[in-house]
């Protein structure tokens, strides 16, 4: 058995000398926010997504509200979404005035048109499909049927920068796209997020609408507002840390990806009851989250835990169960392939500072814990 020592955490922050000094560089002068870092940020991420403009916010909930009031998505609309994702995209869109219609998943985490075509009204008016796990949708099924029906489509890249579809990166094939850096792949130490759009009007009326309603891009200076904003803005530090961060990027994927690998061939030789990751040959995933599904998912948490091993679930409450959501859909028993997946989805530690030996030694215990 692979030896490793102390705790393995499935999220780790590495602060090195580029980005110690960039953080004290940028302290030192002003403006601290809407400045040129902001700016600089927002024109590199979206060259990096190969698309056209960036709209830097305080959070990826706040990218998608201004997505969504950008497009004047309100009362009246439905917006469909997945079940099994974060709640902080049903509650942009409640906070919009809209409805969120939320549908079942494929078997991979994530909404086809299958299952979008399930849930179309008169009222629909977007589509979110999230790039779960870092996996990404199978896309241009969703932008067809967008087109014959003129949706919205907001994609959800908070799992999934970096990542590409039939070559495309995740962002740049929807109308926006959006990501979260908190916790996630190149902002680990803060709270922020972008959207991203090739739509140049679109683009100015989320830049206003992230400061309270002003039409501007950059700058502090006061102006009248044009139509009710919010501040959203992000901060100069964590756009100068993302810059560093996103030229590390395609490494750091690489290196998820190399985790994956191991754990897949670990996990198939292994004859333990493991459903490994489903992936499709039009995806280059972006590894954020590695997933399994297990039986008795949560003795194998715990017993990893007693092992120093540090793993997650997302999500364990799907979003129908929650208590602000529940008006839209109660019943469970719509949900079948999301409930099955809340019971057996476990994420395990994978990123890219881990070393061979600590890949190994998780998996070994994965494997250990079914053999006993
Ligand atoms: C799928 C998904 N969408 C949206 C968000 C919201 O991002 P933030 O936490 O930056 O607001 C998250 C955050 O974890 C997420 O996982």
């Amino acid at each position: 058995m692979a030896q490793v020592q102390g705790k393995i955490a499935s999220r780790l922050t590495v602060i090195d000398d580029e980005v110690r000094r960039t953080v004290l560089e940028v302290l030192e002068r002003t403006p601290y926010y809407a400045g040129p870092e902001t700016a600089a940020f927002e024109n590199e991420l979206a060259a990096y997504c190969d698309t056209k403009y960036g709209v830097g916010v305080n959070s990826g909930t706040s990218a998608l509200l201004v997505s969504l009031m950008a497009r004047g998505i309100g009362p009246g609309d439905e917006v469909i979404l997945p079940t099994n994702t974060f709640c902080s995209v049903p509650e942009a869109v409640l906070f919009v005035g809209a409805t969120p219609v939320l549908t079942d998943v494929e078997w991979d985490g994530n909404i086809s048109r299958a299952v979008v075509e399930r849930h179309l009204t008169p009222k629909t008016k977007a589509i979110i499909p999230v790039h779960m796990f870092g996996h990404p949708v199978d896309m241009d099924p969703i932008m067809d049927l967008a087109r014959d029906r003129n949706l919205f489509v907001i994609e959800d890249g908070a799992h999934a920068l970096g990542a590409r579809y039939k070559g495309r990166r995740v962002g740049s094939i929807g109308h926006t796209g959006f990501f979260s850096f908190a916790g996630k792949s190149i902002t680990v130490c803060g709270q922020a997020g972008m959207a991203v759009t090739g739509d140049q009007s679109l683009a100015e009326r989320m830049w206003s609408l992230r400061v309270h309603g002003w039409r501007q891009k950059v700058g502090n200076v006061w102006h009248e507002s044009e139509r009710l904003g919010l501040n959203l803005r992000t901060s100069e530090l964590l756009s100068a840390i993302g810059r560093v961060n996103l030229r590390r990027l395609d490494g750091w994927t690489a290196l998820r990806a190399k985790n994956a690998a191991t754990y897949n061939a670990i996990f198939g030789a292994s004859g333990a009851p493991i459903t490994l990751p489903a992936t499709r040959s039009d995806q280059e995933p972006g590894w954020l989250h590695y997933v399994i599904l297990v039986p008795n998912r949560d003795a194998l948490k715990a017993s990893l835990a007693e092992d120093g091993i540090e793993s997650g679930v997302h999500y364990e409450v799907p979003l129908h169960r929650q208590g602000a959501f529940r008006p839209s859909s109660q019943d469970a028993s719509k949900y079948p392939v999301t409930e099955q997946l809340c019971a057996d989805m476990l994420t395990l530690p994978s990123h890219p500072w881990m070393t061979d030996d600590e890949v190994q030694y998780v998996a070994e215990k994965v494997v250990a814990f079914y053999e006993k």
